[in-house]
């Protein structure tokens, strides 16, 4: 099981906006959700996404996605919009959830069950790294996770670095989802390995 916890500073937390981009770039969050869940033709039941909004007018509110219940949904932005506007207005959709939960205690429950793993920049580079079970991935949005939330983060997690090249949030799931794909193909064939 993987999940990837977006921390949103400005993503909207009521259902009135024009698009995606203009609801305190709630066009991340479908770029990270895309990234998470899907893949060519088919989605990926073993991730989970949560993205917690800190934008006006109702902070905090966890929005999470189950790979395993989520039904009816395609990559395109129209369709995230208006799966988006139902959630935070509180209706349901199969797999899709809001719960008004801060990121520190959402964390605070996540780390009795998942390692915690900070992506940064300027972490230890995860080719050193042995990605234990249950990993639960924070990331920032596009400027980057607070520095309180970050201070928070580390009691129960470990930064780690895609290297010096800032990407994009969703470049970096991309990225772990792909080498998570191939550490467990590995761990299929040797039974062993756990590092890339
Ligand atoms: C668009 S980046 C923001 C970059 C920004 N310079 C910052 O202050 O972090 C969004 C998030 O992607 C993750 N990220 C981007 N590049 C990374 C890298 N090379 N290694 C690890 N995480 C990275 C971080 O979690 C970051 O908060």
């Amino acid at each position: 099981m993987r999940e990837f916890l977006l921390y949103s500073r400005l993503g909207r937390t009521e259902p009135h906006w024009s698009n995606l981009h203009d609801a305190g770039r709630l066009d991340i969050v479908y770029e990270c959700i895309v990234t998470s869940l899907f893949l060519s033709h088919g989605l990926r039941r073993d991730v989970t996404f949560h993205a917690v909004l800190n934008g006006p007018p109702n902070p905090p509110m966890h929005l999470q996605i189950n790979g395993e219940e989520l039904y009816d949904v395609r990559t395109d932005i129209d369709t995230w919009n208006t799966i988006l506007h139902k959630a935070v207005n509180g209706k349901p959709h199969p797999g899709v959830t809001t719960k008004k939960t801060s990121f520190e205690a959402l964390l605070k429950t996540k780390a009795q069950t998942n390692s915690i793993y900070i992506l940064e920049e300027h972490g230890k580079s995860i080719s050193e790294i042995e990605l234990a079970e249950n990993p639960l991935f924070i990331l920032g949005d596009h400027v980057g996770l607070p520095k309180n939330a970050e201070r928070y983060a580390q009691r129960y997690g470990t930064k780690v670095s895609l290297g010096k090249t800032p990407y994009l949030a969703a470049s970096c799931i991309t990225i772990i989802n792909y080498l998570m794909d191939v550490q467990e193909r590995k761990q299929r064939t040797s039974g062993a390995a756990t590092s890339f």
